[in-house]
């Protein structure tokens, strides 16, 4: 009996941290993340265009760097997965959609960082929500080598109406601030944004 003691203790205890382990998830719970991972075949790239960019009045490139958590060594190899609303602000779908294009929309794309941790995408920008005060946005979800994915700061417009003081001084933003400033007189507005993974991120 004396011998089954240390061996019923280690079992409570290996059962306990795993209960923890399974509820310290990076970033907490994260809805929908999974869909980072929803890319098929697709060979990602750290440049993309997305659909029906070409035949939109209101073109947008976004780019920028993806930094280690010290915030100043490029992060490779990392998946960054976006999502937004066409120009009346629904998340856009088609009769073939499935899986979280059904949600998401096909306004959609994943990145993957190159060696100097750039990613770039080609959009159209989004509109709010109808009827609703809810600012533009982009949503962003990051999967790191050998991490599970979270959530970072949605990208916001610093010229948008509906963008709200909380937003724009957030304490600490995930990732890093969202809010981007687009620029240039042409054709195409261009905005950048450094990403720093694990900034602000809970059990990170
Ligand atoms: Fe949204």
């Amino acid at each position: 009996m004396r011998h089954l003691i240390p061996l019923l203790l280690f079992a409570i205890i290996s059962i306990h941290s795993c209960a923890q382990s399974q509820s310290t998830q990076i970033g907490g719970p994260c809805e929908d993340c999974d869909a980072v991972n929803d890319f098929g075949e697709k060979n990602l790239k750290w440049s993309d265009t997305i659909y029906g960019f070409s035949s939109h009045p209101n073109k947008i490139k976004i780019s920028g760097t993806v930094y280690q958590n010290d915030g100043t060594t490029p992060a490779e190899d990392v998946i960054l997965y976006m999502y937004h609303t066409d120009a009346t602000g629904r998340y856009p779908t088609r009769p073939t959609s499935t899986g979280l294009e059904r949600r998401h929309g096909y306004l959609r794309t994943w990145l993957k960082t190159n060696s100097k941790g750039n990613y770039e995408f080609y959009t159209t920008r989004p509109a709010s929500y109808p009827n609703s005060t809810i600012p533009q946005h982009i949503h962003v979800t990051v999967k790191e080598p050998d991490k599970k994915e979270y959530y970072i700061e949605d990208f916001f417009f610093a010229d948008d109406s509906l963008l709200t003081p909380d937003i724009l001084n957030r304490a600490k933003p995930r990732g890093g601030s969202g809010v981007i400033s687009l620029e240039g007189e042409g054709d195409i507005k261009t905005a950048s944004r450094a990403i720093i993974l694990g900034l602000n991120i809970p059990n990170y």
